[in-house]
């Protein structure tokens, strides 16, 4: 049990033994001297809006929330930012004097990695994926200029997204030729077993259709890196991968919290 005057925070999800967000915020404070804690929070959809709302009680100031709370953190949340509500998800919620404010990270992480490597205004984007983290993948991006495209496996799941946030759709990924910026927001790739081919496959790219000097950016986090950026990237493609996103999210969220600037580097180091 930390100490009454230390901090509070975790993350919450439903499984969420496989979270890495512990080191990456724990190393944080180290680094900075800061008296906080930050633990994994297993908590049921059945019970997740009970307990948050008792965490503040228990010395908690904030939590990262993740798989499959994120919609139900923005419904529970008492104040939200135009971005959560556009997006329809929290991954960051912060307890302060009996209210509970939510945000979304992971589309300013999107739009920071992405950024560093090219002008997203007026770049022709295709996302691939239609759940919560492609709501926040096109919302980020169409903020910033872009002209978004999605492709889903199921085809209704895109077009009501689109609908939604003023995006288009495509019937087919047609291997990815066309675009500037490619980016998988789905699960495929993430199974220690999947190929490089059966994720190309799945994904319906084809990298020897790439044009210039695409980019390709991969959601998916896995040890020794996802089998499509290390395809990406024996092809010559610029990538943002996935422990890179973790880990700028992570950094906005204790920003948030802190009010500094948060040591990225170290928390991304803490990913490796
Ligand atoms: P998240 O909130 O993290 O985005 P999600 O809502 O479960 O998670 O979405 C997972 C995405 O991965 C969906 O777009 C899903 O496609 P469907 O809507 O067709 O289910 C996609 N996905 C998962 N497995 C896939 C596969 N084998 N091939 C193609 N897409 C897949």
């Amino acid at each position: 049990m930390p100490e009454a005057s230390t901090r509070r925070f975790g993350v919450a999800g439903y499984p969420v033994a496989h979270s890495r967000s512990p080191e990456m915020h724990m190393v944080a404070y180290a680094k900075l001297g800061i008296d906080a804690d930050y633990q994994r929070l297993p908590i049921p959809p059945e019970l997740f809006e009970e307990t948050v709302r008792g965490l503040p009680a228990s010395g908690f100031s904030g939590i990262n929330v993740t798989i499959p709370h994120k919609e139900a953190a923005l419904a529970l949340a008492d104040v939200a930012s135009d971005r959560a509500r556009a997006i329809g998800a929290a991954n960051t919620l912060s307890f302060t004097d009996g209210t509970i404010h939510a945000e979304n990270t992971d589309a300013p992480a999107l739009a920071a990695a992405l950024g560093e490597l090219r002008s997203i205004d007026g770049a022709r984007v295709l996302v691939l994926g239609a759940g919560g983290t492609s709501r926040a993948a096109c919302w980020a991006l169409k903020d910033a200029g872009a002209e978004v495209s999605v492709w889903n496996r199921t085809a209704g799941r895109a077009s009501r997204l689109a609908g939604e946030l003023g995006v288009s759709t495509v019937e087919s990924p047609e291997g990815g030729s066309g675009f500037d910026v490619v980016v998988n927001t789905t699960s495929v790739g993430m199974d220690d077993s999947a190929s490089e081919e059966e994720t190309l496959s799945a994904l319906g790219l084809s990298l020897s259709a790439f044009e210039g000097a695409a980019i390709v950016v991969d959601f998916v986090y896995r040890a020794g890196g996802s089998p499509l950026s290390n395809a990406a990237r024996r092809q010559g493609l610029s990538v943002v991968e996935g422990p890179d996103l973790l880990a700028r999210q992570a950094a906005l969220s204790f920003e948030l919290w802190f009010s500094t600037p948060a040591p990225l580097a170290t928390m991304r180091a803490a990913l490796a």
